[in-house]
């Protein structure tokens, strides 16, 4: 299972530079398992080409309304009824401004007025015309209408320009459509989600780390959001973009992110610990770089606060989920985990598997939780993670009634 597995997106572009990244975006959203028709506007014919589209859709894709070969593809109408979302991307002002009053001088336009599908706008354009009046006003009606806007963010523009007007980025994209897609049973909930890993300073220049890369607990964090949850997520270094639309703070070592933790956590409903916390720091941190002037070396290690067991044994603290990297008898030492920690709830990761646990893309998790469990079957860490945030949102139900 893929997160866009089986759904029919039709995706039309419009006639702006940021039509270059549709074509990324359509391999994206193949790859999340959706099945993709692409739309041109004239416009956008002018920018990129429907051979383009044809070949990463692997459909035909028209542009005009009443296209020469008509027959070949499907037409608007078919194509209204197929769509189980339509997403226009880059959507133009003047794309904007003609889906605001409701026009139908176009395919795409004729398409999304033809179709009762959730309808998405990634807008692109310069900041001026972003900010300016009649942009805004027609944002709002459609808005109102119920149209989803994804974005834009602020940024360096084709136009040499700096502001509000980028189009989100492929990644974020598919991550914005997919939560369409998901009700909002976590609405009002507050979640709390740690991170990648932690990194103990050693000296200046050296540390103690992990290979945890932050993907399942962004992926988490994400899921909860899409799920209507608010979010906050506390992050070790970590390369991954921050996901948008939920406070994000980032922390370096076990310490700052138990301190993270422990100052907002009263506040949250759900705990999720997906961090790779370092169980040991170094004793000293020297503060100047160490010369490798003696012939051994002895690190002194201390132990680091338990941020999972310490969230747990709040009095009226968050329903918690804890998570357990585990390479050997594995069920043995997540019960063990989940009875010792007193957790609501631990997701075991089997790591030391190719094709799962860190750096990978993919993951399989067994879930643990007093008096049951479950397993999750291997797959994209975005639908594990949806897959895992139902199950949380169920069991804090039941256990909070
Ligand atoms: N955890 C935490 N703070 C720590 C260590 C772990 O919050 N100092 C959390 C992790 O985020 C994870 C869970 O506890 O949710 C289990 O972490 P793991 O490292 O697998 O287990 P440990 O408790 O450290 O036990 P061990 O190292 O013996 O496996």
């Amino acid at each position: 299972m893929k997160e866009l597995n089986g759904k029919h997106i039709l995706l039309g572009v419009t006639g702006g530079i940021a039509a270059y990244k549709s074509a990324d975006l359509v391999r994206r959203l193949r790859d999340a398992g959706a099945e993709v028709r692409v739309v041109l506007s004239s416009a956008a014919a002018r920018f990129v080409t429907p051979l383009t589209f044809r070949a990463l859709s692997g459909h035909p894709v028209p542009t005009e309304l009443f296209e020469p070969e008509a027959g070949s593809a499907m037409g608007h109408i078919e194509l209204a009824r197929w769509a189980d979302a339509i997403l226009i991307a880059p959507a133009t002002a003047h794309t904007i401004a003609r889906l605001a009053h409701g026009l139908a001088d176009d395919l795409l336009a004729t398409i999304c007025l033809a179709s009762s599908a959730p309808l998405a706008l990634a807008p692109a354009m310069n900041r001026q015309m972003w900010c300016n009046e009649a942009t805004r006003s027609n944002i709002e009606l459609l808005r109102e209408r119920g149209v989803h806007l994804l974005g834009p963010i602020e940024g360096n523009q084709a136009c040499g320009e700096n502001g509000p007007g980028r189009m989100l980025e492929p990644e974020q994209l598919v991550r914005r459509l997919t939560g369409l897609f998901i009700p909002p049973y976590l609405a009002g909930v507050r979640v709390m989600v740690t991170a990648g890993p932690t990194l103990e300073d050693i000296d200046p220049v050296r540390y103690l780390g992990n290979r945890s890369s932050g993907k399942m607990g962004y992926a988490v964090a994400t899921a909860a959001q899409q799920a209507g949850a608010e979010v906050v997520l506390i992050s070790g270094v970590s390369s991954l973009p921050w996901p948008d639309r939920m406070e994000c703070i980032d922390v370096r070592s076990a310490i700052e992110m138990h301190e993270a933790v422990m100052q907002r956590v009263p506040r949250c409903d759900i705990f999720i610990a997906a961090a790779a916390v370092a169980d040991y720091r170094p004793q000293q941190q020297s503060k100047q770089k160490i010369k490798k002037d003696l012939s051994h070396l002895k690190l002194e290690l201390v132990r680091n606060p338990d941020i999972l067991a310490d969230v747990c044994a709040l009095t009226n603290g968050p329903f918690c989920v804890g998570f357990a990297a585990e390479t050997e008898r594995v069920a043995e030492y997540a019960q063990a985990k989940l009875d010792g920690k007193r957790a609501d709830m631990i997701a075991v990761n089997r790591v030391g598997l190719p094709g799962s646990g860190f750096e990978s893309d993919e993951n399989m998790l067994e879930i643990l939780w007093p008096g049951g469990g479950t397993t999750l079957p291997r797959s994209t860490k975005p639908e594990i993670a949806r897959q895992l945030v139902e199950l949380i949102g169920q069991r804090y139900k039941q256990t909070r009634k």
